[in-house]
């Protein structure tokens, strides 16, 4: 599916994700800026931090709503952690916008 990340600095990078990888792996196997994802999918660490733009994503579960508590930036009601979204044909055209700070 095609996922845009706006990265830190306002830069734009379209790309296209594998269904089955999160919107996590996605960047990070592209070097997008701004996502950390210390854990590494786990949604144990809440460095993969995002905020979705647009796009229809189902709701946090309980695990990531705890996680989702120690966000370093500002949390926000479309925060989300990126390890959690599945790249599938609903998430195509998914726009998330990575915030400054991770820590
Ligand atoms: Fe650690 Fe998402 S990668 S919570």
């Amino acid at each position: 599916a095609k996922i845009t990340y706006i990265e830190p600095g306002g830069q734009r990078q379209e790309l296209v994700v594998p269904d089955g990888w999160s919107v996590m792996e996605g960047a990070i196997d592209k070097g997008i800026e701004g996502i950390v994802a210390q854990c590494g999918g786990g949604c144990s660490c809440a460095t993969c931090h995002v905020y979705v733009v647009s796009g229809a994503v189902d709701e946090p579960d309980e695990a990531e709503l705890e996680m989702l508590e120690l966000v370093a930036a500002e949390r926000k009601p479309n925060s989300r952690l990126s390890c959690q979204l599945e790249v599938g044909p609903r998430l195509d055209g998914l726009v998330v916008q990575i915030p400054d700070t991770q820590y």
